[in-house]
């Protein structure tokens, strides 16, 4: 399913090569992938070209990350849809089957509670041998789905059963496993809108009145809404994030071009997650010609109030739930609130800015997420992506609280 999550772990068989494939196959089907490999599947193909071929560094050992913000494999594991072995090898089958958990890879599937898929792949002897076949069993009656070797010719040069299924059967099954998941989409069916990144209004053409947004937490919002199954569109500021798969992404320059995408595109969506950081003015009069360096050291310009966008989206509402950012330097949560009742919004999303790990610039945050109905939530210090996970879970509990959870259009 696009937007999934795909945790592709690679072990030490010849036909590691294969796993190239599989993980391109997948990611042309919108699927995000990331790569676990065992020590010995290294051997074969290099954790370099996974990590090219993925986007996403490559863990091979519990200890190799550098951003141990929470333990790597449960981490992994809670960001993930599926768990698939790809090439199997009969050692790393047999781990599986005892629950050893001696490396990365095999430590990561203790920890998923997802579905989970063996592609096995090895020589004739070794697959027919009653010890591998009887942990195939074992694994196929835990609900392992087992994709079958085919009968062929092996690395060997014999010929026997145990080579790996063809790339794109074995994509095939992933992706059966990916759409039986269902209870893991919890958007699918909702239009989701999301804004992000700073704003700038100019002064001429070179100069500009700005902020220091990323765009990050508006682009996790995005994604990670997709992952949970939304259709999302994502009016985005000047950025330099990465752009996340399946999402429509339309891109504006200043305050009242990102008023006139957003409006138009509320209409059809059942949230708006207003995570841009609209800059506040703009020049009242910004001029066509670049300007001369003044003959003095100070230079005055007017400025003036850009649209209040939040505002003009709460009288549009109907069943739309409307989401929220304040960034506030100090008394975070009363603040808020108070931004929270005079904007008319469902929700807030709270943070503090000026301090180290949170906000603007940085990779993690730390929110409080305040609702109308007087819910307050806290999330972080975590990674932006986490993050967007407990605002989307905070939106949907929101909306069940009000009756309004099911996927329908916004009146
Ligand atoms: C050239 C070569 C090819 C191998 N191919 C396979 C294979 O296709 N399947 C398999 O189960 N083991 C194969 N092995 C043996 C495994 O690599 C070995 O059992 C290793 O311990 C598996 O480690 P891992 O499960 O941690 O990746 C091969 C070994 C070598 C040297």
């Amino acid at each position: 399913m696009p937007g999934s999550r795909v945790l592709l772990v690679v072990t030490g068989s010849v036909a590691a090569y294969k796993a190239c494939e599989v993980l391109r196959r997948l990611q042309d089907r919108g699927v995000e992938v990331r790569v676990a490999m065992t020590k010995n599947a290294g051997k074969f193909v290099s954790p370099l070209t996974f990590a090219a071929l993925s986007g996403h560094r490559v863990l091979v050992n519990s200890f190799d990350d550098e951003r141990p913000e929470r333990i790597p494999h449960v981490r992994w594991a809670e960001e993930s849809d599926t768990f698939c072995v790809v090439p199997a090898s009969a050692d790393f089958i047999a781990k599986m089957a005892l629950g050893i958990a001696d490396d990365f890879p095999s430590t990561l599937h203790l920890a998923f509670d997802g579905p989970v898929l063996v592609a096995p792949a090895m020589e004739d002897q070794m697959w027919q041998h009653p010890a591998v076949q009887e942990n195939v069993d074992k694994l196929r009656a835990r609900g392992v789905a087992i994709v079958q070797p085919t009968i062929g010719p092996l690395a060997s040069g014999r010929h026997g059963p145990g080579r790996l299924a063809e790339p794109l059967n074995v994509v095939d099954a992933i992706m059966e496993v990916l759409i039986m998941e269902p209870a893991k989409r919890p958007l699918a069916g909702m239009q989701v809108l999301v804004s992000a990144g700073p704003t700038r209004e100019h002064f001429d053409p070179v100069r500009v009145l700005t902020n220091p947004s990323t765009g990050r937490m508006g682009y996790a919002v995005a994604e990670a809404a997709v992952r949970l199954g939304a259709d999302v569109v994502l009016v985005s500021g000047p950025t330099q994030v990465a752009e996340p798969f399946e999402v429509e992404i339309i891109r504006v320059t200043n305050a009242e071009e990102m008023r006139c995408e957003m409006l138009a595109h509320a209409a059809l969506a059942d949230v708006v997650v207003m995570a841009a950081a609209v800059s506040d003015f703009r020049p009242v009069a910004p001029v066509p010609e670049k300007l001369k360096k003044a003959a003095g050291d100070t230079m005055s310009w007017k400025v003036e109030r850009t649209p209040d966008i939040l505002e003009e989206l709460r009288q549009l509402r109907g069943n739309r739930t409307l989401v929220g950012f304040a960034a506030e330097t100090s008394n975070l949560e009363a603040r808020s609130r108070e931004k929270l009742d005079r904007k008319g919004c469902d929700l807030i999303v709270a943070n503090l800015v000026g301090t180290g790990g949170t906000g603007f610039e940085v990779e993690t945050n730390e929110v409080v997420i305040l609702d109308r109905l007087g819910g307050n939530v806290t999330a972080g210090p975590a990674l932006k992506a986490d993050i967007a996970t407990s605002i989307l879970d905070a939106i949907l509990e929101f909306r069940q609280r009000l009756g309004i959870a099911s996927p329908e259009k916004a009146g």
